[in-house]
């Protein structure tokens, strides 16, 4: 068993990055819709991966005796007028995300929750990474996004992405 507001704070956490798919997912649309199917694909394969988290969230709350439980998924709430604007919520959002698994860590660390701190070591690296994608989205799209050419060139690039599950993530 652990902690109950360690608990509290996963199982919250668990909802977040189900909408971080939902958002995601959304995104995919956006681009989908403006006939960008490689940057649509690269953003189900992110949707996927923010279900894995979730996941893997609820598997250690269940593995540690708690009871999860589900609250409602909010809708996706932004709003797109150039097909950079998704790219620039992705990474303020993945900091977002990067400051509650921070905040999970925390409280973690405040009660000497090792074997959670332990757990959260791998969404720690996770968050690097996913910021530095997001980051490096960004860049690629002002170097070539401007250009039809490096455009396409781009959402070719993206087209590729291959989904790997988060199954190798912490041990439970
Ligand atoms: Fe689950 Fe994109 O963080």
């Amino acid at each position: 068993m652990i902690n109950e507001k360690i608990a509290k704070l996963i199982n919250e956490q668990v909802n977040k990055e189900l909408y971080s798919g939902y958002l995601y997912l959304d995104f995919a649309n956006y681009y989908a819709d403006e006939g960008l199917d490689g940057f649509a694909h690269w953003y189900e394969i992110q949707a996927q991966e923010e279900r894995d988290h979730a996941m893997m969230m609820r598997r250690y709350l269940i593995d540690n005796g708690v009871r999860v439980t589900f609250d409602k998924i909010a809708k996706p709430d932004k709003t797109f007028s150039k097909i950079s604007d998704p790219l620039e919520a992705g990474y303020e959002h993945e900091k977002y995300v990067t400051s509650l698994i921070n905040d999970i860590y925390s409280a973690a660390f405040a009660i000497k929750d090792f074997k959670t701190m332990q757990f959260l070591d791998w969404f720690i690296k996770e968050q690097g990474e996913e910021e530095k994608n997001a980051e490096d989205m960004i860049k690629k799209m002002q170097l070539f996004g401007h250009d039809a050419k490096g455009l396409y060139a781009l959402n070719q690039e993206l087209a590729a992405r291959v989904y790997t599950p988060s199954a190798t993530g912490p041990a439970m």
